[in-house]
């Protein structure tokens, strides 16, 4: 029985296609059209979908979307009265999410099929149900709390559950305006990250800042009896052109979150590409540290509530990975199962399990053991690829590749790495990634001039062996999606120099040969020669969505300075191009 999940008319539009419990294939919008967190409908996504399962729109027997916009219309109303200013707004939006519900029609549009052949049944899931779903039914837990928070869905920033065998118990909500995410991004914005996404940038600065601000910050963000509450002044009102939008172009825009009191208290607010001053750093510092607070104040009471030692959790503030790699000293649970897509990519899938496991009540089956769902190309199509861009390449057996490969990162050269099905998620997890030597002093400088071009105090990633953790980093608890950071121990900082941050910490990819075996190899045969069975990770990208094709990757390879390709079997040198 298949079952399609689709976010749609949301920020990073996907879909994905579930048969009988089992994820075959998923893939956000963005990687297809190259519009980067594209919010309109995911036609191409659907597309590979289907071909990749080799089935037709008319073989699907349930789509499942991961939004419901009927989901607490009282409330919705409620806010629209008490604000009667943005009652004309309200009714707006009311208007453009009907016209998007309309997913027969919508499918089959970007299919060219006629709407009376589809006879799928159709289902419409809450926003951070959807989330929590993403999460516990790809673990491989039968009990567990559930936790989802981001800036807004359908109403709703953050949801509580306790998850156990098919289902899902919502325990609590946290409605709007009161929203983590948004208290994230309106100081983000404040420093000058006002694109959609720039969260993980600013993430980053935090720890070069002091704790200045963290007072008054915290007057912004109350925490009270296993809630919080935003302090509204320092907000412009929601519905004000306020808060995340889509365009028509599918284009992710955000508007001002943040109200004139900041600027009262914080002076002028920074443009982006100025300079960063203290002030900003600080203001970083106290933003970081206050929302991690109230996530472990959440955190402790949810494990009040439902005593386990599992946390399932999703939702775009779930990729603080700085924060969830604290949270086993802050709160009591001991395993965290976090989605590869906690943003809302991965509502495709949250929706299609929730439908398989709770609508449908059939058995768990699905346990997520790495994120290469997406697509994948064969060895013809590359060398087609190659020969048509004029690459001079040689195609090696696997042992020789690892050999030539690890050689290059050796002598600290910069690898573009491309190999096997794209990941599933925001993160470059080894088969679209750039790789290099994680120990010497100017890699990170010579990456940014190179090829990434990104701000001075963002790190750079450590992927390292699953059993040589312990060794490197002062926690245990794998974070194989790169999603948790960890300190480094201090006797092996100076191996770790490019992707040892500035508060000496990394966040990690662990990495074991079930997942990814060739990736795994090429670690350890670097670390066979280095001595560190570690390597830095990047996504393989200059500016762009991660490459999905042989085509993209190629191109970055000709117009950055990387020095090596090794895509597929074959290994081009950028000296003989
Ligand atoms: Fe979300």
């Amino acid at each position: 029985m298949l079952i399609l999940g689709l976010n749609m008319f949301h920020a990073d539009a996907s879909a994905a296609i579930v048969d009988d419990g089992k994820i075959l294939f998923a893939v956000a919008e963005e990687r297809l059209n190259r519009h980067k967190h594209y919010g309109g409908f995911p036609s191409l996504a659907v597309k590979a979908c289907l071909d990749a399962v080799g089935a037709k729109i008319t073989d699907v027997a349930h789509v499942a979307v991961g939004q419901d916009s009927d989901a607490h219309l009282a409330k919705k109303v409620q806010y629209a009265l008490a604000n009667p200013a943005k009652i004309l707004n309200f009714i707006k939006m009311r208007q453009r999410k009907e016209s998007m519900r309309d997913v027969r029609s919508l499918l089959s549009q970007a299919l060219d099929v006629d709407t009376p052949t589809l006879k799928f049944q159709e289902h419409h899931l809450e926003h951070h149900i959807a989330h929590i779903a993403s999460s516990y039914y790809c673990s491989p837990w039968e009990k567990a709390a559930g936790f989802s928070y981001d800036g807004s869905g359908d109403f709703v920033s953050t949801m509580m559950a306790r998850c156990e065998g098919n289902d899902i118990h919502v325990l609590d909500r946290v409605f709007l305006p009161h929203s983590l995410g948004s208290f994230y991004t309106m100081i983000c914005e404040f420093v000058g990250y006002k694109k959609y996404g720039d969260e993980g940038k600013v993430m980053g600065l935090a720890p070069y800042g002091k704790d200045t601000y963290v007072e008054q910050i915290k007057k912004i963000l109350a925490l009270k009896n296993g809630a919080f509450q935003l302090n509204l002044g320092y907000f412009k009102p929601l519905g004000s052109n306020q808060g995340m939008q889509v365009l028509p172009d599918g284009t992710v825009r955000l508007a001002r979150h943040f109200s004139d009191k900041m600027e009262k208290l914080f002076g002028t607010p920074r443009e982006p590409h100025t300079e960063i001053t203290q002030r900003d750093m600080n203001l970083a510092y106290a933003m970081q540290h206050c929302f991690e607070e109230a996530f472990f104040h959440l955190l402790n009471d949810l494990h009040q509530r439902v005593p386990e030692e599992n946390l399932a959790m999703a939702g775009g503030c779930a990729l603080n990975s700085v924060a969830n790699g604290k949270l086993f000293s802050r709160t009591p649970f001991r395993r965290t199962w976090i989605q590869p897509a906690a943003g809302d990519e991965g509502l495709a899938i949250g929706a299609a399990l929730h439908t398989y496991h709770s609508v449908l009540k059939q058995p768990r089956r699905e346990q997520m053991n790495h994120a290469y769902l997406g697509p994948e190309f064969s060895e013809g199509q590359i060398a087609t690829d190659l020969k048509g861009a004029g690459v001079k390449y040689q195609r090696l057996e696997r042992g020789p590749l690892l050999d030539a490969v690890s050689d290059e990162m050796v002598r600290g050269n910069v690898v573009g790495w491309f190999q096997g099905r794209m990941e599933w998620g925001p993160r470059a997890l080894g088969n679209r990634s750039i790789v290099t030597h994680p120990g010497l002093p100017n890699m990170k400088d010579v990456l940014n001039a190179r090829i990434k071009h990104r701000e001075w105090f963002r790190p750079f990633a450590p992927a390292i062996l699953a059993e040589a953790q312990h060794e490197y980093f002062e926690h245990d608890h794998p974070s194989p999606y790169m999603l948790h950071v960890y300190k480094i121990r201090p006797d092996k900082r100076k191996r770790l120099w490019a992707v040892n941050h500035v508060d000496d910490t990394g966040r990690l990819q662990t990495v074991t040969r079930e997942e990814n075996p060739l990736y795994y190899d090429l670690i350890q045969t670097f670390g066979k020669k280095t001595g560190t069975p570690v390597i830095l990770n990047t996504s393989f990208n200059e500016n762009e969505p991660i490459v999905c094709t042989p085509k993209e990757a190629i191109d970055c390879f000709q117009r950055t300075k990387m020095d090596v390709l090794a895509i597929g079997p074959f290994f081009a040198r950028k000296t003989e191009n």
